[in-house]
């Protein structure tokens, strides 16, 4: 796999016209058009690229639209939007306990605690969870990196047992417990549909904040104007900040790719894929062809992003995912100024993460003077 930033690896080939990268005996989508037929292609290129269970990830047809039908209901918009006071009181918490009053603030640490907190507002997972939680995203991203599979399977085993605590500790009435008893689900089955939705999506989350913190430090105008269709206690501008986060995600994808193998022969373009052979759809790359994208456009690039997939697996957490930014960065741009610069005025140096987005982002968080605190 490549170990390098996400966006370099995509820029790089599309730059030399490819839509298909090979490596080794691995196949990477890097281009829109590719991505797109492949993401609508289950039949050749099948979601079981795993023999552990993954509900809903790793199923195909009958199977996976069943499972999608229960996911989907735990995900619909108007059901998680019923969490919207915990996002914001998980985004308060984390705001007012940040610790320079008017100075520096760790945007990535403050975005992981943000996606914890607000996960645990959601499925009411145990205060006691909160650090092994945090541990956990980080020890996960490094271990992604790494390479190093014993260490990926023990970071696995972790998670494993984080949710196996949640479950028995579910209070009557959360939607752990919902799910935990109100489907004759195997523990196995609730157990994998809970490690899809926390899993790879803390980090996600998190790294969704850095790379929205990054765009308005950089485009102060921006910035502004989503601090105004967000103000605290008005509920318009929710079609247009979404749009202006999904235009920003498009260009620096938090979530890189995702894998499929094929069940033929596939002829793709010039590129000759046997049966049985791994397939990256590399969202990061096909959310930055020049043949499809120019510029920042929210509305005119709206049809064609991928952020969340395309197809049946089509992420059903994008109504979650929205509903936590918005509360995140309604009570942040409220009390905060995101800026490029440190207290001397020197820009930041960011490190960039195999992971997409930001390792340490070139972006903090400043009080406002006249904030709304
Ligand atoms: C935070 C940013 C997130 C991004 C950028 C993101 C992106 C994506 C993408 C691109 C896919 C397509 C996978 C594929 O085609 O194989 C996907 C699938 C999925 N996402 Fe998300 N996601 C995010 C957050 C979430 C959250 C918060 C949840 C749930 C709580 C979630 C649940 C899922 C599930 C269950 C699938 C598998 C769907 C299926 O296989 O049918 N995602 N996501």
């Amino acid at each position: 796999m490549w170990v390098v930033d996400p966006r370099e690896f995509a820029d790089k080939a599309l730059d030399a016209g490819k839509s298909v990268v090979v490596s080794g005996d691995e196949y990477i989508v890097v281009s829109h058009a590719e991505a797109v037929a492949v993401a609508h292609d289950p039949e050749r290129f099948s979601s079981r690229v795993s023999a552990h269970l993954q509900i809903p990830n790793g199923l195909d047809g009958h199977e996976h639209a069943t499972a999608r039908a229960l996911v989907d209901s735990y995900l619909a918009s108007e059901r998680v939007s019923r969490f919207l006071p915990q996002f914001h009181a998980a985004a308060q918490q984390v705001l007012d306990g940040a610790s320079a009053p008017v100075g520096a603030t760790d945007i990535g640490e403050l975005a992981r605690l943000y996606a914890v907190r607000a996960m645990q507002g959601w499925l009411q997972w145990p205060e006691h969870l909160t650090q092994r939680l945090l541990d956990w995203i980080q020890d996960n991203d490094r271990a992604r990196v790494s390479g190093d599979r014993q260490w990926t399977k023990r970071v696995a085993e972790e998670f494993d047992a984080i949710i196996r605590i949640a479950v028995a500790e579910a209070p009557e009435g959360s939607e752990t417990h919902l799910l935990a008893t109100g489907h004759g689900l195997s523990h196995e089955e609730v157990v994998s549909i809970l490690r899809n939705w926390t899993a790879g999506d803390l980090g996600s989350m998190a790294r969704c904040i850095e790379v929205i913190a990054v765009a308005f430090a950089n485009a102060p105008e921006l910035q502004d104007r989503v601090r105004v269709i967000l103000k605290p206690g008005e509920h318009g501008g929710q079609r247009e900040f979404e749009a202006i986060a999904d235009e920003i995600l498009r260009n620096d994808n938090p979530f890189v790719s995702n894998r499929r193998v094929t069940t033929c022969p596939v002829d793709f373009g010039q590129t000759h894929i046997p049966q049985g052979t791994r397939v990256h759809i590399h969202w990061t790359g096909a959310n930055r062809d020049p043949k499809v994208f120019e510029g920042f456009d929210p509305q005119g690039h709206a049809k064609d992003n991928l952020v969340w997939g395309t197809g049946p697996h089509y992420c059903p957490g994008k109504a979650l995912s929205m509903a936590e930014l918005r509360a995140f960065w309604t009570e942040a741009l409220a009390r905060c100024e995101v800026v490029a610069v440190d207290e001397d005025g020197a820009r930041l140096e960011g490190v960039r993460s195999a992971n997409g987005g930001w390792e340490r982002s070139p972006a903090r968080l400043v009080r406002r003077k006249t904030g709304g605190e």
